[in-house]
């Protein structure tokens, strides 16, 4: 069985008194839900300040980037060893980091194994442009991406993959759930084909983007979605509750 699980990518927003009080306003009720993962990925200054509010409760915590060196003469970047102990998960691989910061998939592969080798547990992500889904080059897009990150090993270390259409991220227009699902479901069977079939069975794969409270269930009912990456709502604290709380219920 997998575990569904529920990350909130906060992305470049909350000063770190506003990241306090938002976890606060949802921490008591979000510890008592049970059957789901429930992380947060705030951004890296609030980490430290957001583990202490969460310290001794069900809630996880993740970073939304990493540096793929451990240490050195690299101005500004955060290393793997840093975030060790601060925290469970990391994101890697999103697609405004492919796109605004030149993250090719040779990068995304350093970082994914710079996580592996401190503890941390990467949320992969991968998705396709507008213009790419429309002329059916999903498919293709999406091996080329699996094929940058493909070490087996990389599946019994905790990944979780999420597929984040770059069409459906912060517009407002979700895949339908059986889009999310059929492509998924294309995910996993190539994992299959690379990995066997005990391997795509046992990985988690999320769909992100325009994820709501609102629409939330179409996609956690799809047998092959295993839960959300959510950006925009999960600012909200009473959003974000009702996205793990439906997702607890199924
Ligand atoms: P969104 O972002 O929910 O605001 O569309 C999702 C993401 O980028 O992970």
């Amino acid at each position: 069985m997998r575990i569904p699980m529920i990350a909130g990518n906060w992305k470049m927003n909350t000063t770190v008194s506003e990241a306090i009080e938002l976890v606060n306003e949802m921490r008591q009720e979000l510890d008592q839900i049970d059957n789901v993962d429930k992380v947060i990925c705030p951004p890296f200054v609030s980490l430290a300040a957001i583990k202490e509010v969460i310290e001794g409760s069900s809630i996880k915590l993740g970073a939304q980037n990493i540096y793929f060196e451990e240490k050195g003469a690299y101005t500004g970047e955060i290393s793997p060893l840093m975030l060790a102990d601060l925290c469970e998960f990391v994101i890697i691989g999103h697609s405004e980091r492919r796109q605004h910061f030149n993250e090719t998939g040779e990068i995304v592969d350093k970082k994914v194994k710079a996580a592996l080798k401190v503890g941390l547990k990467p949320i992969l992500c991968i998705g396709e442009r507008l213009e790419e889904n429309e002329a059916g080059r999903t498919e293709e897009v999406l091996t080329e991406q699996l094929n940058s990150s493909s070490d087996r090993i990389y599946y019994f270390s905790g990944l979780v993959l999420a597929y984040e259409p770059i069409w459906a991220i912060g517009t407002g227009r979700a895949a339908t759930g059986e889009q999310a699902n059929e492509t998924i479901g294309f995910i996993r069977q190539y994992i299959s084909q690379q990995h066997g079939e005990k391997v795509a069975h046992n990985v988690r794969i999320l769909y992100g983007g325009s994820v709501t409270a609102d629409n939330i269930a179409e996609f956690i009912n799809q047998p092959e979605i295993d839960g959300a990456l959510v950006g925009g709502a999960s600012l909200k604290a009473s959003e974000f509750l009702s996205i793990v709380k439906q997702t607890s219920e199924i």
